[in-house]
């Protein structure tokens, strides 16, 4: 994976050089909590790709699990209890399932309580009568989340008829201690822990993540490899610590009121993880108070674009609205080889495509974009992943974590609390119970 700014970000090597200053501490803080191998501190997700008691857990319980007839995985669960494995998922597999309807297990996701979606769901799985054909991982850290629990009923309750030994068939993924942890203790279901201190968003390599996915055919390896790599990368010279420089550049651009940071990603597979990093974004740096108690109302809002769709969509305001936003090009290095046909069917409508790589056009595209982004004076960094594969997409999970947890130490706020979550959490709870 490569890191680019220079001559784009808009931030001059001189702030950058200033802004590092502040993060030295937090670099070796970051450094002994790997050096710790625990999960006492807030930022122990770092140590979740080099965990061997945990993989050989989520590999045991794999082994018990999934059947060579295995078609179809419920991941029932919600934010970051299912983002980052459906981040994964759809990269590899999920963007493609309609045009693959033959390649199994496949994963289907229950996160809200959506009526349509969960009586078709619900009529689609009391036709399944093979107990082997179905896996269920219900997923809640607290144990308590009104989506998650309402959808476990539901889907059980289809399944139930048919299915015999029915618990056999579910994993809860929660803290150790929680509801569903006694739930399952009390019910002989198989269970999988989060570490206390691994918030949701931060979780997708403990088994939250590791399990669905290694259930479904993701080598989690590899996964776990390129997140390894992310964390090697870590470093004081900031040039070779591109988490930093990523962060300090957000913060940066944010201080000259660029309050957007969008994330235009070159490949639609990729839409999901950019939908797991605005929740990263979004939870981790919007907050009512800063770390000293003042009220700040700060944060960056996180949108996701998809090249080239969005450049039919969005590409005027971008280019022509309001220069409030810090762009993130992300894309891949990789070029599959698919040529346009050299005789044309539609002779004269489009020129300089036939005989040309696929990609070639994607790169001509995502080229022309950079450049018209350069002209409007609009600050971006790009993102190059070698390649769309779980090494790769391991890598970009945990820079973007490690990112985050540089950018809140910048914004002063608490990176790992999301107390106004919690908000309409209690509320809706109040009213399910007048
Ligand atoms: O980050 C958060 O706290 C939320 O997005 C949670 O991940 C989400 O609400 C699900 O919570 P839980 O895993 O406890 O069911």
């Amino acid at each position: 994976m490569k890191f680019l700014y220079q001559d784009t970000s808009l931030v001059t090597d001189e702030q950058i050089q200033q802004t590092k200053v502040r993060l030295t501490d937090y670099t070796q803080h970051l450094k002994q909590v790997l050096e710790s191998k625990n999960y006492d501190a807030p930022e122990s997700s770092i140590n979740l790709p080099f965990n061997e008691e945990l993989l050989t857990l989520v590999k045991k319980v794999g082994r018990e699990k999934v059947s060579p007839k295995l078609k179809y995985i419920i991941d029932v669960g919600i934010g970051g209890s299912n983002l980052g494995t459906k981040a994964v998922y759809d990269a590899l597999f999920g963007y493609f399932d309609v045009i693959e309807p033959n390649r199994f297990p496949k994963i289907i996701f229950a996160d809200t309580t959506d009526p349509e979606f969960l009586s078709k769901l619900s009529n689609f799985l009391s036709n399944i009568t093979d107990p082997e054909e179905i896996l269920i991982n219900l997923i809640s850290k607290s144990g308590g989340t009104t989506e998650t629990i309402a959808n476990g009923e539901l889907i059980l309750t289809s399944l139930n008829s048919q299915i015999s030994n029915l618990k056999s068939h579910l994993v809860v993924t929660t803290d150790e201690g929680s509801k569903l942890w006694e739930w399952a203790v009390q019910n002989g279901v198989e269970k999988l822990p989060i570490p206390k201190n691994v918030g949701g968003r931060f979780s997708v390599f403990s088994a939250v993540g590791l399990f669905p996915l290694l259930a479904c055919g993701i080598n989690i390896d590899e996964l776990r490899e390129g997140a390894q790599l992310a964390i090697q990368q870590h470093s004081e010279k900031i040039s070779d610590n591109p988490a930093a420089l990523s962060a300090i550049i957000l913060y940066l651009q944010n201080q000259q009121g660029k309050n957007i940071n969008d994330n235009f990603i070159f490949h639609p597979e990729l839409e999901s993880l950019g939908k797991w990093y605005r929740q990263l974004m979004g939870e981790s740096v919007g907050k009512e108070h800063n770390l000293n108690g003042d009220v700040v109302h700060t944060g960056i809002t996180p949108t996701v674009s998809i090249g080239s769709t969005d450049l039919h969509s969005m590409g005027q305001l971008y280019l022509g609205g309001p220069n409030d936003k810090i762009t993130t090009f992300i894309y891949s290095d990789q070029s599959k080889t698919l040529a346009l046909p050299q005789t044309s069917y539609f002779q004269g409508l489009v020129s300089g495509i036939n005989g040309k790589n696929v990609s070639g056009i994607m790169n001509a595209i995502l080229a022309g974009t950079k450049i018209a982004y350069q002209k409007k004076g609009l600050a971006f960094t790009e993102i190059v992943l070698a390649d769309i594969s779980e090494k790769s997409l391991g890598e970009f999970l945990q820079f973007k974590m490690i990112e985050m947890m540089y950018l809140g130490k910048l914004l002063n706020v608490n990176t790992f609390d999301q107390p106004n979550v919690e908000d309409y959490k209690i509320e809706t709870k109040k009213i399910l119970n007048q």
